[in-house]
This record gives C-alpha cells, sequence and structure tokens, in this order.
C-alpha cells in the first residue's frame, strides 16, 4: 500500500518507525509538513521520495492509496475531508475530533465516500492488550464487571496540546480517549454507554484545560469503565489497566516495571522511552516500543482492513463514540453530576441490559461466598431465598 503522511512531528515519526521497522510491503510515499525544511528532513530521514507543504497535493498525489493523519487535533477535520473529497482511504491519529461534532463529520464523511476510515488508537492493539481481549471474548474471566484504565505523564511535548482551543481540552482528551476505548473494548462495543460523573482539576500547570482527571462511565449491561489521566504525574509514563470479571482479573502494566530495569550512571546515549523523565539511575526503558505500543500491530489491522473492503477493529465509528463520552465527561466535571452520553448514531447491536447473577447454594439459599480458613475448615456464607437471612453453613 502506497501511503502520505500528513505531519513530521512526534506522533509521525514513531508511525514511520512502526512502518519501517520490518520488511513491510507498505511504503511511504509522500510526507506533507507546513514547512519545507520539516516536510524535507522527514523524507531524508525515512527515504520518502516525495514532500510538500501542500496537504491537497499530498492527498491528490497519484503513488497515494491511504492517508495516514498525524497533526494537531485541530487539524484533523479538514484532513478528512480533504481525503474524502478526493476517495483516499484515511487514517486518523487519536482523539479523532476535538469534540463528538467534528467526529461525527468526519464519520459521515467517510461514509458518504465509501472509504475506509481508520482510527489509530494503538494502545487497543498492544500485545498485552491484545491477548487480555482474546482472554475476555474466551471466556477466561467471566463478564466484566468492572474495568480500569490509567495513563499519566508530566505533560505533552508541543504548544498546542496545551491550547485547549487546539486541543479540544487537556488531559482527559487527550489521554482519555485512550483510556476510554480500552476500557469499552473490555467491557464489549456492543454495550451502548449511558452516563458519567467525572472530576477534571487544573493542579499544576497555568492552563485553562484540566492537568488531572478521573471519571467513570456506565454501560448499558451495568458494568463500569474507569479512567485515570494526569499531566502531571512524575516518574514517566504510566499505562496500566485493570479488568474485573466474574471469573477473573487482568492486571497489565504496558509501560513502567516491565520487568526491564536498568542501572545507568548517566554515560552515553540519552533516549530511553517515551516521557522518561531521567536518563541516570535506575531507568525503565522498553524494548521495542513501536511493537509494544501497538502501532505494528495496528497498521497491520489497518492495512488489511482496507485490502478486504472490511472495517479495522479501530474504526472513526470508535472514534466517535469516545468523543461522544468524552464530551459528557467535560460537562459532568462542570455540573458535578452523572450526565448522559449523547450519540446521535448508535449502530451496537444490542446486547443486554443490566443483569445480577445470584449463585445459588441449594435450592432454598443463594451463595454468597465460600471461603476455606486457615484450620482447613471450609465455610459457606449463604441467603435464604425466602426470607433473606445470611447463615452459615
Ligand atoms: N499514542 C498516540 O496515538 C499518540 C501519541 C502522541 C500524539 N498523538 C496524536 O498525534 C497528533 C499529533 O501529535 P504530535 O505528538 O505528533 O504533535 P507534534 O507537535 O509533535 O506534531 C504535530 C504536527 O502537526 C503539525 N501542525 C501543527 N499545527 C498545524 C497547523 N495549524 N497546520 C498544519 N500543520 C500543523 C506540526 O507542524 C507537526 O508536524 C495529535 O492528534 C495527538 O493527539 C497520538
Amino acid at each position: 500500500m502506497k501511503l502520505a503522511i500528513l505531519g513530521s512531528g512526534f506522533i509521525a515519526r514513531f508511525y514511520a518507525d512502526a512502518l519501517v521497522a520490518q520488511r513491510r510491503k507498505d511504503v511511504i510515499t509522500m510526507v506533507y509538513s507546513r514547512t519545507e525544511a520539516n516536510a524535507k528532513k522527514f523524507a531524508d530521514d525515512y527515504r520518502v521520495p516525495n514532500y510538500s507543504i501542500s496537504i491537497k497535493e499530498c492527498v491528490e498525489h497519484k503513488d497515494v492509496d491511504a492517508v495516514i493523519i498525524a497533526l494537531s487535533n485541530d487539524m484533523h477535520l479538514e484532513s478528512v475531508l480533504a481525503c474524502a473529497s478526493v476517495g483516499k482511504h484515511v487514517l486518523c491519529t487519536k482523539p479523532l475530533g476535538r469534540n463528538a461534532k467534528e467526529a461525527l463529520q468526519m464519520l459521515q464523511a467517510v461514509d458518504k465516500a465509501n472509504i475506509t476510515g481508520g482510527y489509530l488508537e494503538d494502545l487497543c492493539y498492544s500485545p498485552k492488550f491484545l491477548k487480555s481481549l482474546a482472554s475476555i471474548k474466551n471466556g477466561s474471566i467471566g463478564e466484566v464487571i468492572w474495568a480500569k484504565s490509567r495513563e499519566t505523564h508530566p505533560g505533552p511535548h508541543s504548544d498546542w496540546f496545551w491550547d485547549k482551543e487546539k486541543s479540544g481540552g487537556g488531559a482527559m482528551v487527550d489521554l482519555g480517549c485512550h483510556c476510554i476505548e480500552i476500557s469499552r473494548n473490555f467491557i464489549g462495543k456492543n454495550n451502548k454507554p449511558i452516563e458519567v460523573m467525572c472530576w477534571a482539576d487544573t493542579r499544576v500547570h497555568p492552563i485553562d484545560a484540566e492537568d488531572n482527571a478521573i471519571g467513570l462511565v456506565k454501560y448499558e449491561n451495568g458494568a463500569i469503565g474507569q479512567f485515570e489521566v494526569s499531566w502531571s504525574f512524575r516518574g514517566g509514563m504510566d499505562l496500566r489497566d485493570e479488568v474485573m470479571g466474574t471469573e477473573g482479573t487482568i492486571w497489565t502494566n504496558n509501560f513502567l516495571r516491565t520487568g526491564f530495569e536498568m542501572f545507568t550512571s548517566g554515560k552515553g546515549g540519552s533516549y530511553v522511552a517515551e516521557k522518561a523523565e531521567s536518563t541516570t539511575g535506575w531507568l525503565f526503558p522498553v524494548g521495542d516500543e513501536v511493537h509494544e505500543l501497538g502501532y505494528s500491530h495496528m497498521f497491520t489491522n489497518m492495512f488489511e482492513a482496507i485490502e478486504n473492503k472490511v472495517q479495522p477493529s479501530e474504526n472513526f465509528y470508535d472514534g466517535y463514540i469516545v468523543n461522544a463520552i468524552i464530551d459528557a465527561c467535560y460537562v459532568s466535571a462542570k455540573t458535578k453530576k452523572w450526565e448522559p452520553v449523547i450519540i446521535e448514531d448508535w449502530r451496537g447491536v444490542a446486547e443486554k441490559k443490566e443483569t445480577k447473577k445470584m449463585n445459588s447454594y441449594d435450592e432454598d439459599h443463594f451463595l454468597i461466598k465460600e471461603e476455606v480458613l486457615p484450620s482447613g475448615e471450609k465455610k459457606f456464607i449463604i441467603k435464604n431465598k425466602k426470607t433473606g437471612s445470611i447463615e452459615v453453613r
């Protein structure tokens, strides 16, 4: 597949690293950047044959089948519309829009142009995520009742992130989008998000947007998604997920303390891992960052989906739902109340309504808990189905 990348900054380079890392048949044939110097530097670094300072020229180029958007959030809508106008498949980084209104316009544009709209949510393609999701889907942990995802780091690397107009918000739209989509996958995408409760505050940085937030997303089947995000966490980038099911539990740590620890007095190279705060002392490097963050599996899924004319696992519809949840979170953070998630275009297949499962001990009793005590004695705590009284056997 012949690819254009719009943008030559931080994530454009991560994407290019993933695309050139292995012997892929997909090639970057074109890059766009605002300045000729940046476009040329990127083209030289990744041996890209064409570069341009015009988005239009880039997406229209004859050697481009699909376009990867790696631009600041305020440029996503305009870039998607440019791709749709010439019928080129488009893969857009997260968050899809600065808000659901923008995301819905992008979804409608790709639908109308009959092109693929891939949502580049890399953390839903990391090897640990994919294994976790497969285990959940095969029933290993039973019904998921709570899925928590955390992304915290000391704050982003470019000016525009800190400008609410350009980014659409703070840590919640920047990092919460990852966490929300991770939990939504674990809970099951056909379960409609119903309402949210959110705390958000600007605790450390002199900005208009929030630099810390916590949110709860309640789904139609009763499951709860929880996100924790921060732009003021010290010590690197903390990416962790926890899933609690009726038959099991999953904990993943994607970045810090993953089993690779290194000490250095400070001599030698300087890059350790994304958002690492130190290059001396005990460090937590990441083996193959583009692979462990999911970029490799993500692009494989995107290109195969385009070739097979199916939707990738993460697509513009998912990006829209995530934006709709985030919009509700911003309302809740202000009102300090549960607020509804407004979805104008719900496409989920109705899964199931909230259920409460009770295990039976015998015909007359529910089983609350069974436990082996230190003495070896087995104890059953049960509830009488008729009287409601709680007893021990
Ligand atoms: N894990 C991830 O998926 C991940 C990680 C980081 C960033 N991102 C996303 O990638 C996008 C870019 O972030 P980044 O970290 O690469 O930022 P960056 O600042 O490093 O790069 C942004 C790029 O956009 C260009 N740009 C900015 N404003 C522009 C404008 N008005 N017109 C044209 N071009 C403009 C810049 O020149 C640069 O090439 C954002 O949407 C961000 O949320 C995703």
